[in-house]
């Protein structure tokens, strides 16, 4: 089995990148497990913390990492990904000395802009490469959701659907590789 993390960076009532992860989960090979990793109850970091890291941080981290891979699944805030995201990827760097090094990572996202998440995730793909972090070129998966996109039980239009399937399909196979 290849086990993916995914970590959603919206848990609002009725979120459409709730309603996406349910149709990768859904569309994801047999091969893959799908995990939720919850990153929505954690502290903000900041480094007066690296002295006596809170437990809640280590759990998490060592949950990420007891993983072949992660997945983001985020809608995009001001034309950029939410702090909640920047939070969780900002404590797998620390306590100093730390190190996403090596992580493999999948970026994913829905919005209802045009443009469907893809200015927040191009800004995740200029700072996380250079910490190491190995994040999938290809393909693509910003989905720009009207209101016939997700039907809330895992599942998707057609278009949506068949994205999802050749998404994780790459994805299981660049986290193998
Ligand atoms: C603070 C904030 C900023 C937003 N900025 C953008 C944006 O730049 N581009 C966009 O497409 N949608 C933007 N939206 C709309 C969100 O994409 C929309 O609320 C979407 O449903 C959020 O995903 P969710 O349903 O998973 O929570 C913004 C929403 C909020 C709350």
């Amino acid at each position: 089995m290849t086990r993916i993390g995914y970590i959603l960076g919206s848990v609002a009532e009725g979120s459409i990148n709730q309603k996406l992860a349910q149709v990768l989960v859904a569309q994801s090979p047999d091969r893959a497990e799908l995990t939720y990793i919850d990153i929505h109850h954690l502290p903000l970091y900041n480094r007066g913390m690296d002295g006596d890291f809170p437990q809640t941080m280590n759990d998490y981290k060592k949950q990420v990492w007891s993983h072949d891979g992660l997945l983001l699944v985020t809608p995009e805030h001001n034309q950029s990904f939410p702090a909640v995201i920047k939070n969780a990827l900002d404590i797998l760097t620390r306590p100093w000395g730390s190190s996403a090094e090596g992580l493999k990572l999948g970026i994913t996202g829905a919005s209802p802009g045009r443009f469907g998440t893809i200015n927040g995730q191009a800004q995740l793909r200029q700072f996380l490469p250079p910490l190491g972090v190995r994040v999938m070129g290809s393909p693509i998966l910003a989905v720009h959701a009207t209101k016939n996109t997700f039907n809330g039980d895992g599942t998707a239009d057609e278009t949506t659907t068949k994205r999802a399937e050749q998404y994780m399909e790459a994805f299981t196979q660049f986290v193998e590789s």
